[in-house]
């Protein structure tokens, strides 16, 4: 039903100070830029492989994200799924009984779009989009893909079923252990215990695999990004990154 992770939101104070970082630190090429009003918000989306970031300014200090950055300060917002209708599936999740913010679609930065209330998904705030046109045969150009999204849950197990039930996304199988990892396209989403992650609940951290680890290392040593090096991975600390934790490796996660 899902057929990847469209982008994962991230607020910031300022579109100018976060390009610095994630445009011209980190490469990701820009792939559009917009306001959009209903939502509050200036936003630009930037390719990372099979898919992308949404930076999000808040407009004005009374608005959604105004108020979330003001509360929370800078970093994960929300997670965005493609689904090729979104008219059908906000309808259909509204029809279970799934608490929404949107029962039917609007414009948004990704195509039309719709978001489920946050209490829907164990306090991660999903948003759900299809983009205008066929879906893109090939991966857009970038030096970063995404991997994997990081949620932190309360009940582990609880968490993954809401997000299997919902959307359709099978387990991939581990070696046991409290975490569960479950496909979506050719990334993937790790809920984790909350304990394990300084007791965050929901959206705690992002994966990437660079295309070549070695000029990433570079373009962080010279942009002097606050990070812990280890050997074929990087953790970018969130004071460098606008409030992500940030793993980035030079291979691909088993
Ligand atoms: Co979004």
């Amino acid at each position: 039903m899902m057929r990847r992770i469209h982008h994962v939101g991230i607020v910031v104070e300022r579109l100018t100070d976060a390009y610095a970082f994630y445009r011209d630190v980190l490469g990701l090429p820009v792939v559009r830029e917009a306001e959009i009003a209903d939502q509050g918000v200036r936003a630009a989306l930037l390719a990372a492989g099979d898919s992308e970031i949404e930076l999000l300014e808040p407009t004005g200090p009374d608005t959604s994200v105004g108020r979330f950055l003001a509360k929370r300060g800078e970093g994960l917002h929300h997670l965005c799924f493609e689904t090729a209708n979104v008219g059908a599936s906000l309808t259909e999740l509204h029809a279970r009984g799934v608490r929404m913010l949107d029962t039917t679609p609007r414009a948004g930065l990704a195509g039309q779009i719709g978001f489920l209330h946050p209490s829907a998904c164990s306090g991660v705030l999903v948003e759900l989009a299809t983009p205008p046109g066929p879906p893109a045969a090939e991966e857009r150009a970038s030096p970063l893909r995404l991997k994997r999204l990081v949620i932190g849950a309360e009940d582990v197990p609880a968490t993954a079923n809401i997000f299997q039930s919902l959307f359709g996304f099978s387990e991939v199988a581990m070696n046991g252990g409290p975490r569960v990892m479950l496909a979506v396209g050719r990334g993937s989403l790790l809920v984790v215990p909350a304990h394990e992650v300084g007791g965050t609940a929901g959206m705690v951290a992002l994966s990437f695999v660079a295309e070549d680890f070695s000029a990433l290392t570079a373009a962080l040593r010279k942009a002097n990004t606050p990070r812990l090096d280890g050997t074929g991975e990087v953790t970018v600390e969130p004071a460098g990154s606008h409030g992500v934790h940030l793993h980035i490796s030079r291979y691909p996660f088993p």
